[in-house]
């Protein structure tokens, strides 16, 4: 069998790791690996990389991706379609594995299985907003990048109290990252794209934190409403400035964590199973708790939300 792996959209840590595992099986089973650089623009220009087990070792701890993605819709175009068409029957390809979110796992395996070509998605990005999964590949990473961040802020905070102190995750419009970064660490307000954030309540917090317990820590997302808004809150309403840190793109290089890597293992295996059984699609997920099979596309699943329970508790929870 001739499996060809494509990232598409943006990296997360574990997609090394998860290359290594299915190279290790595909060396086991004899298929032929072939490497796609640049995503799917990458694939139309028959941009193939082949390799073993040997070359991807020393790369499986590596956050980011030994095969360049790409953000571009290419297929967007009937004519690029009609390419991709093209290039997989020139090149005898069977079956696509494929690391992205959202959009890709929902278009690009119906498109592969018109034309006879298997496809195994793999919900990549430390996002952990994929409809149908409850976990991405690079979410636990993510998470973890922020901690000794946070010890670090924490640590001169104690030392010169009385601060208020922010933190921006990454997450685009989402805060699934937030939000579990605020409750690993006890953060005193958190604030998410998808809920409405109660400014006064949030900066009444902050300061009764700071004066009383000797520092204050908000953790928010990105794309939360009103961030500026919120910002410029803060110091008017408590009189207290805000030393801020914000994470930015080196969150998504955080050393992939033994859960990431794990979920790299399982999709792996039970990704290459699937494709020796015939399967034309299928989406490593998890699903209540377990790891999972998917099969069939991620469409029609809800658009997944971070735990209003935990938001709010997190943000009322009696001072002191
Ligand atoms: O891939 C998801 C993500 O990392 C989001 O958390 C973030 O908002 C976005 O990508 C950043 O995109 P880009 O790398 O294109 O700036």
């Amino acid at each position: 069998m001739k499996i060809a792996y494509v990232v598409s959209g943006g990296d997360a840590p574990g997609i090394n790791a998860a290359l290594f595992h299915f190279a290790r099986h595909s060396a086991r089973l004899g298929n032929t690996v072939l490497g796609v650089q640049g995503g799917f623009p990458g694939l139309l220009e028959e941009k193939f990389q082949s390799f073993g087990v040997s070359d991807l070792l020393p790369w499986a701890a590596m956050p980011g991706s030994i095969l360049a993605s790409s953000r571009v819709p290419v297929l967007a175009q009937e004519d690029a379609r009609e390419k991709l068409a093209d290039v997989l029957r020139r090149h005898a390809i069977d079956a696509l594995v494929v690391f992205g979110g959202d959009g890709t796992l929902k278009h690009i395996p119906p498109l592969l299985a018109s034309w006879g070509v298997a496809c195994i998605g793999i919900p990549t990005t430390i996002d952990n907003d994929v409809p149908g999964s409850d976990y991405t590949l690079g979410f636990d990473s993510a998470c973890n990048f922020a901690l000794p961040i946070i010890d670090g802020i924490r640590a001169t905070g104690a030392a010169l109290g009385g601060r208020i102190f922010t933190l921006e995750t990454l997450g685009g419009y989402s805060g699934f990252l937030a939000l579990e970064i605020a409750r690993a660490v006890g953060a005193d307000a958190v604030a998410l794209p998808e809920y409405d954030c109660d400014i006064p309540l949030i900066c009444d917090r902050l300061r009764w934190t700071a004066e009383n317990k000797g520092q204050a820590l908000l953790v928010y997302t990105e794309g939360v409403k009103n961030k500026e808004a919120l910002l410029a809150a803060i110091p008017e309403r408590t009189g207290i400035r805000i030393r801020s840190t914000m994470l930015g793109h080196a969150q998504r290089g955080g050393t992939p964590t033994a859960r990431d890597r794990g979920f790299a293992a399982q999709a792996a295996l039970a990704g290459h199973n699937a494709l020796h059984h015939g399967m034309m699609m299928g989406m490593t997920v998890v699903q209540k708790g377990e790891f999972v099979l998917h099969e069939g596309t991620l469409d029609g699943f809800e658009p997944r939300k971070p735990d209003l329970i935990l938001y709010d508790k997190i943000n009322r929870m009696a001072n002191g």
